[in-house]
């Protein structure tokens, strides 16, 4: 597949900007960026760090980190600010303003369509069926996929948000099949870790087409640290890197970032995982003895959906009680849904009491 012919033809024609720390060693006497030559601060994180230099665009240690932690080539990898940089920067490079489209299977991920608006190309919604557990319709997917020549990436989240479900390989390639040669098939992984089940990374080899979507937001316990990765063929990765800033993440991100996935974090993540697990498992008995949930989606990930007859009104009472959950009922197929993320078992107990609390009311 000849993914340049896909990209926008300005992005592969222009001569990518070249920043001092990309165009010579970062060793030596540096005269070549305009910084300062010492810090003001003086505690010693800001002499580690030498917050006083720009950081490198793609830093090296990061990205071997990244790089076997995710099992892949390094050229295969692009550290960005989140995985939200990671869909817009796709969008940027993939859609032409005015003539382009994105693919979404609503209700999913709010950004897709966020990062396509701002671009100014147009989204093609792929509803999911409603009477079927809001799963996504393949078949409808693939003929929108053949019907029309616009469109470039196909947004694809495994597990979903908010819905939680998995997308089964056979689905996947067969997405992936239909966009051959035509679109890339973004598949956002935000959640796979709590799900137990297999990357899709494996078939990047097989399938150029694939762009897979990680991030140490959720089940690296990282979300402040702002850190994602795209995982892509080479040459998907080469065009993203026109396009990204010249030091999109700061020293003091790569920092925290190398010690949430380093060797010692790695019990204490199974423990999260597992907590997590027990705590949904918990919450989901509980709330399927309540007569006043009328559609539970347990899911795959660190949160529930569900359905009630007054979805704003349960938010209130529990923002009453100082818990916070998202309302979803504005959403198109999500009247009267509310998602709840799975937190510490503290905080599960105080969930629990106020849900009680709430079905008890007068
Ligand atoms: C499906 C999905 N993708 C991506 C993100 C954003 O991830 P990040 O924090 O890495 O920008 C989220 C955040 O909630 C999400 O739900």
């Amino acid at each position: 597949m000849n993914i340049r012919s896909i990209a926008r033809p300005e992005i592969v024609a222009m001569k990518p900007y070249v920043s001092a720390r990309n165009s010579a060693a970062s060793d030596g006497i540096l005269l070549n960026a305009n910084e300062a030559p010492y810090p003001l601060v003086e505690d010693a994180q800001w002499q580690r760090l030498s917050l006083n230099r720009y950081p490198s665009q793609q830093p090296a240690q990061l990205k071997a980190r990244l790089a076997g932690l995710y099992a892949v080539a390094e050229s295969n990898l692009l550290l960005t600010r989140g995985s939200d940089e990671g869909i817009d920067l796709l969008t940027r490079v993939f859609c032409r303003p005015g003539r382009d489209a994105i693919v979404e299977c609503s209700p999913c991920f709010g950004m897709y369509r966020i990062a396509a608006t701002i671009q100014g190309a147009q989204v093609i919604d792929v509803r999911r069926l409603a009477g079927n557990g809001l799963r996504i319709d393949f078949s409808k997917l693939e003929r929108v996929i053949n019907d029309q020549s616009a469109i470039r990436l196909v947004f694809l989240t495994s597990p979903n948000n908010p819905t939680g479900d998995l997308i089964e390989r056979v689905e996947l390639e067969r997405v992936l099949k239909a966009c051959q040669d035509k679109a890339l098939v973004v598949l956002d992984e935000a959640y796979i870790e709590f799900s137990g089940a297999e990357s899709a990374i494996g078939l990047l080899g097989q399938y150029p087409q694939l762009v897979v979507l990680r991030t140490l937001s959720k089940a690296w316990a990282a979300a402040g640290v702002r850190c994602g990765t795209v995982i892509a063929d080479a040459e998907v990765i080469n065009l993203l890197q026109r396009v990204i800033a010249p030091y999109p993440l700061a020293a003091t991100v790569v920092d925290a970032a190398l010690r949430a996935t380093s060797g010692d974090t790695i019990s204490r993540q199974q423990r999260l995982l597992e907590m997590v697990r027990e705590g949904k498992r918990d919450l989901l008995e509980f709330l399927t003895t309540r007569d006043w949930v009328t559609e539970l989606w347990g899911g795959e990930a660190n949160f529930v959906l569900m359905r009630l007859a007054a979805a704003g009104e349960l938010v209130n009472w529990c923002a009453d009680h100082g818990i916070r959950i998202r309302d979803f009922s504005s959403q198109p197929m999500l009247e009267g849904c509310v998602r709840l993320t799975i937190g510490n078992p503290d905080e599960m107990t105080e969930l629990k009491s106020a849900l009680q609390a709430y079905g008890e009311r007068a």
